[in-house]
C-alpha cells in the first residue's frame, strides 16, 4: 500500500557496517511510494557503493561536495528537496559534527541547510556509544527536537555485544513514515485519560489506581507524531503534555460531554480513561455520618460507556484499552466487537510492573480486522509511539485504498 505517495526522504548514509541495511530502507520507503534521495559521506563509500544506491533510488547518489558535477549547490539542492531527512546509520563522528553544526562534508552541509525534520539512528560500537562524548551529543540532538531511533542492543560487528546496533530497517520505516504521514496536516485526536472519581458525598467517591501515564504518554506521543491533540484528564497529578491541550474533569459524565463534543470534529479517538463503571444512584450533599453496628449500603446506577458512545459517529478511528486481569486476549476481542472499536490495546493488569501506577507497560494490539501485534515490555512512553504510529498506518493505508478505489472507479 503507496502510504508514502508523494513524500520525498534524504537518506544520509555514514561510515559503518550497518550501512548495508540502508539498501533494505531505501526498499521498504519506495515499497511505501517515497521517492528517496541518497547522500554519502566519503567514508560510507567504503562500506557500500553509490552504484548500489543510485541503482536502487533511480537517481544520483551525492558524495562529493567539490565533484565535477556538483554546481557547488548540491547541498542546499538536496536540503530544499527533502520532506524528511534520515541518517541512517548515523556514526558517533557524524552525530558530534550535527551537534556541534560541523558542515565539512556533503551530508552534513546538506543536514545543516535542511528544514525539513531530521532523524538519526545511531550505529557504533558500544563503548563509543556509552562514552561521554556521544551521549551529550546525543543529549544535544534530542533537545533540539531531533528524533533518534535506536540503537538496539546486541551483538556487534567487532565481537562485542551491547547497545550500539543501528536499528532494524523495518523499525527505522516504522517511525519514520509515522512521521510522515502525520506531519503538518492538522489533524484532530481526541484522548482520555487517568480515572474518573465519582462522589458519594463531599469527601467520599469511587475511583481506581489509574495514574494517567499512559494516557498522557499516548497523547505527547500524538502531538511529537503532529497530531492536533485534545487530552480529557481525569484528576491526576501529572504535568500537562506538551504541546496538548488538556482539560480535566472528575466524573464519567463530564468526560463523556467534553469526549463527544471533541469527538465529532476529530479523526482519532484513544479512549485510555479508566473510567468508573458505575457510580452512587445519589449523592450526599453532607458527609455522610458512622451510625453504630450499622452496616452501610451504596446503590449504584451505571455510568454511560464513553467509548462505545464516541464509536458510533462517522468517519472516527476509535481505539480502546482492554484493562484485563485474566483471559486477556479473549476479553479484549470481546470488546472490541461489542465496542465497534477499530482498534484495541489489551494490557495485562494484574502486574505491579505493568498496567496500573506502572512506568512500563505490555500490550497486544488487535485490529478490527483480527490482525494481532504482541509489543513487549516497554517504556508507556515508547508503547505510546508504537500505538501512534500503528493508527497513522491503520489511517494510512485505509486512505490509499478508498483512493485507489476511486481511481478505479472513473
Ligand atoms: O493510567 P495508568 O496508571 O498509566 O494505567 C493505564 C491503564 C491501565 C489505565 C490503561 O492502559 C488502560 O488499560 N485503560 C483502560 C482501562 C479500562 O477501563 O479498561 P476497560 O477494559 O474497563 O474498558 C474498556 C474500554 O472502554 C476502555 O477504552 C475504556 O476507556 C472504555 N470505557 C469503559 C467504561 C466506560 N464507562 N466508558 C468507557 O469509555
Amino acid at each position: 500500500m503507496e502510504i508514502l505517495k508523494g513524500k520525498k526522504i534524504l537518506l544520509g548514509i555514514t561510515g559503518g557496517i550497518a550501512a548495508y541495511k540502508s539498501c533494505e530502507l531505501v526498499r521498504l520507503w519506495q515499497k511505501a511510494g517515497a521517492d528517496v534521495m541518497a547522500v554519502m559521506t566519503p567514508a560510507a563509500v567504503n562500506f557500500i557503493t553509490p552504484l548500489t544506491l543510485a541503482s536502487l533510488t533511480g537517481r544520483e547518489v551525492l558524495t562529493d561536495t567539490f565533484a565535477a558535477s556538483n554546481t557547488g549547490i548540491d547541498h542546499i539542492r538536496a536540503a530544499r528537496w527533502a520532506d524528511l531527512a534520515v541518517i541512517a546509520p548515523a556514526t558517533a563522528n557524524t552525530i558530534a559534527k550535527i551537534a556541534c553544526g560541523i558542515a565539512d562534508n556533503l551530508l552534513t552541509s546538506a543536514v545543516l541547510a535542511s528544514r525539513a525534520p531530521l532523524v538519526v539512528a545511531p550505529a557504533m560500537n558500544c563503548a563509543m556509544y556509552e562514552n561521554a562524548a556521544t551521549q551529550n551529543n546525543l543529549r544535544i540532538l534530542k533537545e533540539r527536537g531531533i528524533a533518534l531511533v535506536g540503537p538496539d542492543s546486541g551483538y556487534q560487528a567487532c565481537g562485542d555485544i551491547g547497545r550500539g546496533r543501528m536499528s532494524e530497517p523495518a523499525e527505522i520505516f516504522r517511525q519514520t513514515a509515522s512521521m510522515l504521514i502525520a506531519s503538518g496536516q492538522n489533524r484532530r485526536m481526541v484522548i482520555t485519560a487517568g480515572p474518573t472519581e465519582e462522589p458519594i458525598d463531599p469527601v467520599r467517591c469511587i475511583t481506581n489506581r489509574s495514574s494517567g501515564k499512559m494516557g498522557y504518554a499516548l497523547a505527547q506521543a500524538a502531538a511529537v507524531r503532529g497530531w492536533k491533540v485534545k487530552l480529557v484528564s481525569g484528576p491526576v497529578s501529572l504535568p500537562d503534555p506538551v504541546g496538548v491541550e488538556t482539560v480535566r474533569i472528575r466524573t464519567a459524565s463530564e468526560m463523556l460531554e467534553h469526549a463527544w463534543r471533541e469527538a465529532r470534529d476529530a479523526e482519532c479517538f484513544i479512549g485510555c480513561a479508566a473510567v468508573a463503571d458505575f457510580k452512587p444512584s445519589s449523592v450526599s450533599e453532607s458527609k455522610i455520618k458512622k451510625t453504630a453496628n450499622d452496616g452501610f449500603k451504596l446503590s449504584l446506577t451505571q455510568n454511560p460507556d464513553i467509548i462505545k458512545t464516541v464509536a458510533a459517529l462517522d468517519n472516527l478511528f476509535t481505539v480502546g484499552f482492554a484493562a484485563e486481569t485474566d483471559d486477556l486476549l479473549v476479553y479484549a476481542r470481546h470488546k472490541l466487537q461489542s465496542k465497534n472499536l477499530d482498534m484495541i490495546i489489551a494490557n495485562d493488569v494484574s502486574s505491579p510492573l505493568t498496567g496500573f501506577n506502572s512506568d512500563d507497560n505490555e500490550a497486544t494490539i488487535i485490529y478490527r480486522n483480527g490482525r494481532e501485534t504482541p509489543v513487549p515490555k516497554m517504556s508507556k512512553e515508547d508503547l505510546a509511539l508504537r500505538i501512534i504510529d500503528a493508527i497513522n498506518c491503520e489511517l494510512a493505508e485505509t486512505a490509499a485504498l478508498s483512493e485507489s478505489e476511486e481511481n478505479g472507479r472513473q
